[in-house]
């Protein structure tokens, strides 16, 4: 399908969904409207980048500093998680989706982490496409529960300072199944990380789109393919 489009999938897409608030707004709807159609469009995007050949798709969908916004908002934002890891358990199961979750899972409801353990366990077996969830998420807060952990190991004798390395880094974090991004799409208009990756982004491609996430669709995700497959990617060579 990509190839007839003679398009060079990138292995790894990471998405900044952003632009919901602002879409309900532009409506007279209520943020929340913004949010589940939000949702949808992760649905789909899901579906469409396994069919474009894409291996790995990673979505940030709540961050450590959302827990900020009003307790209307939040509350809202958990209940629609509830009722969309279900859906998302199925969509995984029918496209061959693995689905796993970064991000500091303890500070969600016991249900919520239920289907959290319940979505990684039942999809571990797919292998078409991995999706990524970063819920909870946040670079620093990542890093921080890495080099605590380091230390702990340290101090009971399982690591040495020497030990120290990049990869040793990188498989303390949540990521350490993953490879980095190849590409990172913002929506929105916004052009900033947002605590978003900011270890595995270092040689990532950015894109940064005004369309407002719930009008993203599979024609954007070509389209920003078609521009990173324009770009030439150095890693610091010449
Ligand atoms: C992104 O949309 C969704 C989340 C961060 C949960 P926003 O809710 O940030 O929408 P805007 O930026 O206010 O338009
Ligand atoms: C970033 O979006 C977080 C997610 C997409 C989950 P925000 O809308 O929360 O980011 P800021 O506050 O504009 O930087
Ligand atoms: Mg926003």
């Amino acid at each position: 399908m990509a190839e007839e489009m003679g398009l060079r999938v990138p292995r790894h897409v990471a998405i900044i969904l952003d632009g919901n608030g602002r879409w309900a707004k532009k409506r007279g709807l209520p943020r929340n409207m913004g949010h589940v159609e939000g949702c949808k469009v992760v649905e789909r995007t899901v579906e469409d980048a396994a069919g474009l050949g894409i291996k790995y798709l990673t979505v940030y969908g709540f961050s450590t500093e959302n827990w900020k916004r009003s307790a209307e908002e939040v509350g809202a934002l958990m209940q629609l998680f509830r009722y969309y890891m279900k859906r998302l358990l199925k969509v995984a199961k029918k496209n061959d989706v693995r689905v796993i979750m970064i991000g500091e899972r303890s500070r969600f409801d016991a249900d919520i982490i239920e289907g959290l353990d319940r979505l990684e366990n039942e999809t571990k077996g797919n292998s078409r496409m991995t999706f990524t969830i970063a819920v909870n998420y946040g670079s620093r807060d990542e890093i921080t529960r890495a080099v605590r952990r380091m230390m702990e190991d340290c101090a009971a004798g399982k690591l040495s300072p020497k030990d120290v390395n990049e990869e040793l880094i990188g498989s303390y974090l949540d990521t350490k199944e993953l490879p980095d991004p190849d590409l990172l799409i913002r929506t929105s208009g916004e052009e900033r990380l947002s605590n978003y990756l900011l270890w595995q982004l270092a040689y990532t491609e950015f894109y940064f789109t005004d369309v407002l996430w719930p009008d993203f669709n599979k024609e954007e995700l070509v389209k920003a393919i078609e521009k990173y497959n324009g770009r030439d990617r150095r890693f610091g060579g010449v």
